[in-house]
């Protein structure tokens, strides 16, 4: 029997408490299709920082990135200040393997509530390409004050002089400034992705979003990357939109969109809204995706904290994201078992947790979805 090996970082808050149960759901229809799963768990999170003062080594780093998939829960504790959990380990991961697209799918199943007024499953089935490792999350940026100008940028200064009218030198009030940064190369492969995407998924159409209207520097250079790469895939239509509308067109119209590629930044904040019109963020899973290296399986949502060891959360969202998991790792049919699983028990309505209008436990959601893999 094949073994695989599945590095597991549940992580902070709800974390643990999903991905037990996506846990259980693999090992489901690892036991009925005749594979084994091998854990590798990884202590990462909160109460490692917290115990120990690690984020994540380097030599952890290594050690991950010679699987082809890792399963993470979420980060993030009160307890840390904001950031340092986000940044020093999920980032840290999405970067140090190059996991340069975030696929997104937004699909409403059957038997979940949508908020969006006479929208029906069939009108919400999209996927979101978003760009993961350039943009405003290059950690480009800086804050200035007196005394600790070791900013030797023109622009910093341009920021006091020409647009507050202050004198650099003379020690104003801090200043604080973050750069987003497009490069060709980074924007084209995610391009790529998403028309080889539409391409493979039978899709017409890719929508470019971001807001060349007024970064104009990066987002034209987005726009031209857009165009040169659409020229070599004549059959499949592409348009441009704005963020701020494309935020609107979500609620009002989501029919409309089959595959949206989208900036770092933007696609952060689009990807909840998605979220909520396909029942809430106990529903989104995603894929940070390295095509030719390590990539890594994630539900959207955080940690949740105000809901941790309650057995509350919905598992879904992570229980999607292992789906996405053995997609990449080349068990598409065990991907799609599980997909049906959670379609036939969602549509059977029995077993919801709170967010979805029921009260059945984070463990009820996860064992129903087990047992229906195992009954298909
Ligand atoms: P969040 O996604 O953790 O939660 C927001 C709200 O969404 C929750 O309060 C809850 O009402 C709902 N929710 C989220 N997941 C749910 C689930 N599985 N079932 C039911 N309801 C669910 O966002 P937040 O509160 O802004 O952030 C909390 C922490 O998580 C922060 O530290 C943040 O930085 C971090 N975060 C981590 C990730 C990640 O690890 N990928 C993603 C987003 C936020
Ligand atoms: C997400 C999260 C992360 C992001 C944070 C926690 C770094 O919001 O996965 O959507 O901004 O990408
Ligand atoms: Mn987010």
């Amino acid at each position: 029997m094949v073994t695989y090996k599945i590095p597991v970082i549940a992580g902070d808050g709800i974390g643990p408490e999903v991905i037990a149960e996506g846990k259980k759901v693999l090992e489901a229809v690892a036991e009925v299709d005749g594979f084994n799963i091998e854990w590798i768990d990884y202590p990462h999170g909160a109460e490692h920082y917290l115990a120990t003062g690690e984020l994540i080594s380097e030599d952890t780093l290594k050690e991950l990135k010679k699987y082809k998939a890792i399963y993470l829960g979420a980060l993030g504790d009160p307890r840390v200040e904001p950031g340092i959990l986000e940044l020093g380990i999920l980032l840290k991961i999405r970067f140090y393997m190059d996991e340069y697209v975030n696929l997104r799918p937004v699909k409403l199943y059957e038997g979940v509530p949508t908020p969006l007024k006479d929208k029906k499953p069939s009108d919400i089935q999209f996927f979101v390409i978003r760009e993961n490792t350039e943009d405003f999350y290059i950690g480009l940026g800086g804050n200035v004050k007196k005394g600790k100008t070791r900013h030797n940028l023109e622009l910093v200064r341009e920021l006091y002089n020409v647009r507050f009218g202050l004198d650099i030198e003379s020690g104003a009030d801090e200043i604080a400034y973050q750069l987003g940064v497009i490069s060709k190369q980074g924007a084209r492969r995610v391009i790529e992705y998403a028309f080889e995407f539409a391409k493979k998924h039978n899709k017409s159409k890719v929508t470019s979003v971001d807001k060349a209207n007024v970064l104009t520097h990066v987002y034209s250079l987005w726009r031209r990357t857009v165009e040169e790469v659409a020229k070599n895939y004549p059959n499949i239509k592409y348009e441009f939109a704005f963020v701020d509308a494309t935020a609107m067109w979500f609620v009002k119209n989501p029919e409309w969109y089959e595959v949206v590629v989208t900036p770092n930044l933007f696609g952060d904040i689009l990807t909840d809204l998605g979220a909520m019109i396909q029942g809430g963020l106990g529903f989104a899973p995603g894929g940070n995706i390295n095509p030719k290296g390590t990539s890594m399986f994630e539900p959207i949502h955080g940690s949740a904290p105000k809901y941790k060891g309650l057995n509350k959360a919905n598992p879904i969202a992570t229980i999607l994201a292992g789906c996405l998991l053995l997609e990449d790792i080349g068990l598409e049919r065990s991907a799609l078992k599980v997909e049906r699983a959670v379609e036939e028990v969602l549509r059977e309505g029995k077993v919801k947790t709170y967010d979805f209008g029921g009260n059945s436990k984070t463990s009820e959601v996860g064992d129903a979805i087990a047992k229906k893999v195992k009954e298909l």
